[in-house]
């Protein structure tokens, strides 16, 4: 048999410990499928004495991740503790600099600066795997990387946050949103903090490392127009409902004439496609390539078994010497990112306005669409008054719907504002972009 395969985990919390538990369990298994061992022989966390139920019996302890990370007794780092910064960080450049393999699911570190990790890897001969960092237990990373290789990718969309959904899906089934998010956080599903999720800052991330990896070009974090789920009204899901839609928040990277898109905010889709069927926690990933048409990925996006068995299906390519480019390809040979302008980003829109109750306004509204060179698919004044409408505006304001056919960002942008301006509504428009899928 081989020499062992000689891990430090850093990070025993929900994801390492799941690590570990499945690398005890199937200890076996994995030494006849490998022809050798995979061993943690040395790990490190914040407290030592803390009960974490598994013995650690005849593992080293390292109080210090970036010493164990650098150090020579082993093989691969683990990378289990979390964040852009701090030890996490330094620990990951710690070991690539000593030529060492890391193993990690931290996806604020790689959408951070992953290409310069990519770079330090490659220099020291070292390796950076990440497949738990995006998507948790679904394979996605591997996918584009490898299995896709041969396409050239038009768009991928996904369900990336499970929190999000999860409210998402309680709303369609007619709770408020505020009740949904507490019904999420009682759960353990969304943080007492919820901001990162329901803004779109977790999604955004997991974006900017998927569009890289499918579209050959550096990570753009920053470059991502973000919009969370917090403006969605449960009056937007019956309206969904009422048209053939489902609101997911999708983050979507597709390439334009005039660069690549890459946005996160909540999207009407059919209600009929793939996508409009995940619900709950579940994530999903859908490509489209021009050889493989489409496809879809689907399961669990979080927890810690889940991504545990991401993190472990990466511990198993280096213990069989499998060695791929961490980005798809060499980090020297990745494109710049050419960003496309949201505001010319295009599609359908679906907008909701509380528009006053007075002869002419419905026609100034539609008026002021057409003068935009918008194309109307309907303008619907429903008879259900919007629960949220301030009772001095009660019998004053009348909740209108309007769906628009393809047309531009800027475009819609330009008509709303107008029509704000000119004081035909109450409060601010709210539109939701339609997905073409
Ligand atoms: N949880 C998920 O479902 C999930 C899914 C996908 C990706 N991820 C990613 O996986 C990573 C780990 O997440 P998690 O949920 O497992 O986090 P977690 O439960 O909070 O565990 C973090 C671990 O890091 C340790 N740690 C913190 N600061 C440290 C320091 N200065 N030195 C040494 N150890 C330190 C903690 O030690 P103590 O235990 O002693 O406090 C703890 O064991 C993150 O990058 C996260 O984004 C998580």
């Amino acid at each position: 048999m081989a020499e062992p395969l000689r891990l430090g985990v850093a990070g025993l919390g929900t994801v390492g410990m799941s690590v570990v538990r499945m690398l005890r369990g199937h200890a076996d298994a994995l030494a006849a499928q490998l022809g050798r061992s995979v061993q943690v022989v040395a790990v490190s966390a914040r407290e030592k004495g803390r009960d974490r139920g598994l013995p650690l019996d005849g593992v080293s302890w390292h109080a210090d991740p970036v010493a164990l990370a650098g150090g020579d007794g082993i093989d691969v780092f683990v990378e289990l503790i979390g964040g852009a910064t701090g030890v996490a960080r330094e620990s990951v450049r710690a070991a690539l600099s000593a030529g060492k393999a890391v193993v990690t699911a931290n996806k604020a570190l790689l959408a951070a600066e992953g290409v310069a990790l990519a770079r330090l890897a490659e220099r020291h001969d070292g390796q950076l795997a990440f497949e738990a960092a995006v998507g948790g237990g679904i394979p996605i990373i591997k996918t584009l990387r490898e299995a896709l290789a041969g396409n050239r990718l038009s768009r991928l969309y996904g369900i990336l946050n499970g929190t999000c959904n999860f409210i998402l899906t309680r709303m369609e089934e007619g709770e408020p949103y505020g009740a949904a998010l507490q019904e999420a956080q009682r759960l353990g599903y969304a943080e007492a903090d919820p901001s990162f999720d329901v803004d779109g800052l977790d999604t955004a991330h997991k974006l900017a490392i998927l569009t890289s990896v499918a579209f050959g070009t550096e990570i753009a974090r920053d470059a991502v127009f973000v919009e969370g789920i917090s403006g969605v009204e449960p009056e937007d899901l019956v309206a969904a409902e009422e048209l053939g839609y489902r609101i997911k928040l999708l983050g979507v990277a597709q390439r334009t004439d005039s660069g690549i898109e890459q946005r996160v905010h909540p999207a009407m889709v059919p209600r009929d496609c793939d996508i409009a069927r995940v619900a709950g926690v579940t994530n999903a990933v859908a490509v489209e390539g021009n050889f493989i048409g489409s496809l879809m990925l689907s399961g669990p996006g979080a927890g810690g078994d889940a991504t545990a068995s991401a993190v472990v299906g990466d511990i198993i390519d280096l213990a069989r010497g499998v060695k791929v480019p961490p980005l798809g390809r060499p980090a020297a040979s990745l494109e710049p990112y050419r960003q496309a302008r949201m505001q010319t980003h295009e599609g359908g829109y679906y907008v909701r306005l509380k528009v006053r109750d007075r002869p002419g306004a419905f026609a100034a509204i539609a008026r002021r669409m057409a003068d935009a060179g918008i194309s109307l698919d309907s303008i619907v004044q429903r008879n259900r008054p919007f629960g949220s409408a301030p009772r001095h505006e009660t019998g004053l304001a009348q909740p209108v719907t309007i769906v628009t056919h393809a047309t531009t960002e800027q475009a819609v942008r330009g008509a709303l504002k107008t029509i704000e301006a000119e004081g035909e509504i109450f409060g601010k428009p709210r539109m939701i972009r339609i997905e073409a899928l």
